[in-house]
């Protein structure tokens, strides 16, 4: 029994990432941090999610969901900081957990990434799809309907007829490509990543600025509108269950974490990348989400690419074609670093003994986890053919949720546990901050309903059949004591 609550510490989780070839060089400074960090946050959730969580849920209070996760996420963001600082390693939340609360829970926490990371790819693959069938679409080619949505969505034609969807290609080729080129390797350089930041900052910039001028106050009433007697579908129960569907929209924040080790000044750098990326992004967010519902009526919202729609009623359409190009740049970037955490999280688990070592070989000539990659392919083809944006992209928020709320955790608990420890950066009002990171994301997890739960549930209930029967008997901790 005690095995599944032993530890790593620190020290040795930093010599043992510090024992590998390649040592990592601190050249990143908090601007750097700042741009990773908006790099990973503005993708679908943005492009996409607001339209839908405004169409389901709060309506053009849209933007108090937007601040209500915003404020969770700062929580998050702080207990992020310190373990960053601390443990400055790639593996994240899983190394943090492995730390502070054992082999069991830090297995909890990696199955549970794979939610944030392949499930969350796949989500920003279908908004992708929308947005490149839109783009080909003012180009006159029409991708047959049947392949551009999966089985429980129908789309409307021109001509008014509704199609069934068979399954979403497009989004299965992006997932493909990006799995390919990790595959091959490619060095995803800071200045790659700023172009495709300053890209992203100006399409959401400019769709505010046009986009004021177009605002018919009418559509502000009601702000949020009425209950309608479903538990969040509007009202007070909307805009929260709103705020755990836009949560969406935040994460990334974290990954920023994982450049600790490139980091100059980590103890100054890291609350600054982090808290940084994430202010940045609420404010534009909320203001993009006012201007979208005040151009469009939250009740036309519901589809995957609500942006078009808004823009198809001002008279620029130049650049209409030119935002949407933008905006599928920017998913591109995003669902790069999803698919390379989810590469990286598996491998440290692989490392770990905890899942089978083909997570962790290293092509000889790509020096790349080339098979863990093509698996996360086949594991996230699916769910991008067949489910809809929301369910995926719920299932990726509760499992986001819970990795913050365990990291929330976490810091408490090395506080208690380890007092003593090098601490370059603290999470300030220790418990108050992570108390209260855990609760409000603990009510983000609540306001997403008892369908996502139950996904949740069976989700790490296979992850504990796997963790039982194999994982558990081929841990290196478990194999190097025995
Ligand atoms: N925050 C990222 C997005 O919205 C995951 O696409």
């Amino acid at each position: 029994m005690s095995s599944l609550f032993a530890t790593k510490s620190v020290d040795f989780i930093i010599a043992e990432s510090e024992g590998g070839k390649v040592h990592l060089k601190r050249t990143l400074g908090w601007g750097n941090l700042i741009a990773l960090g908006i790099g990973a946050i503005i993708g679908s959730g943005l492009f996409s999610l607001t339209g839908v969580t405004a169409a389901q849920n709060s309506g053009p209070g849209v933007a108090l969901s937007m601040i209500v996760a915003a404020i969770g996420c700062a929580f998050a963001g702080l207990c992020y900081s310190e373990f960053s600082c601390m443990i400055p390693v790639a593996g994240s939340a899983y190394t943090y957990a492995y730390t502070t609360m054992g082999e069991w829970l830090a297995w909890i926490i990696g199955w549970d990434l794979v939610l944030e990371y392949a499930v969350g790819s796949s989500t920003v693959s279908i908004s992708w799809s929308a947005y490149v069938v839109s783009l080909l679409h003012t180009f006159g080619i029409n991708l047959p309907p049947q392949f551009v949505a999966g089985p429980f969505e129908a789309l409307k034609l021109p001509d008014g007829t509704m199609v069934q969807g068979i399954a979403n290609i497009p989004a299965v080729i992006i997932v493909f490509l990006i799995s390919l080129l990790l595959m091959v390797g490619i060095k995803e350089s800071a200045r790659t990543n700023a172009v495709i930041v300053v890209i992203k900052l100006l399409v959401v910039v400019t769709f505010i600025a046009i986009g004021w001028h177009y605002i018919d106050p009418h559509n502000y009433t009601p702000f949020v509108p009425a209950n309608t007697g479903k538990f969040g579908n509007f009202g007070f129960s909307g805009v929260m269950m709103g705020a755990g569907t836009i949560f969406f929209a935040y994460i990334g924040f974290d990954a920023v974490s994982t450049a600790a080790q490139e980091c100059k000044t980590p103890q100054k750098d890291m609350p600054i990348g982090i808290i940084g990326s994430l202010a940045i992004c609420t404010v534009l967010y909320v203001l993009f989400g006012f201007v979208l519902t005040g151009m469009v009526s939250y009740t036309q919202l519901g589809v995957a690419a609500p942006v078009a729609i808004a823009i198809d009623k001002t008279p620029y359409i130049w650049m209409n074609n030119l935002i949407k190009f933008g905006i599928i740049c920017g998913f591109t970037s995003v669902m790069l670093v999803m698919l390379l955490g989810q590469s990286r999280v598996f491998y440290s688990m692989s490392r770990d003994g905890l899942v089978p070592r083909i997570f962790s070989e290293i092509h000889p000539r790509f020096q790349t986890p080339w098979r863990s990659n093509l698996l996360f392919f086949f594991f996230v083809a699916p769910f991008s053919a067949f489910l809809p944006l929301s369910i995926v992209g719920h299932m990726t928020s509760i499992g986001t949720l819970f990795a913050f709320v365990i990291v929330c955790g976490g810091v408490w608990i090395m506080r208690v546990k380890n007092p003593n420890a090098v601490r370059p950066f603290k999470t300030p009002l220790v418990p108050l901050v992570p108390i209260l990171g855990m609760v409000w994301n603990f009510a983000m997890m609540y306001s997403l309903g008892w369908t996502n739960w139950l996904r949740l549930i069976v989700w790490l209930v296979i992850g504990q059949a796997i963790y039982f029967l194999y994982s558990r008997h081929h841990s290196h901790l478990r194999t190097r004591k025995a």
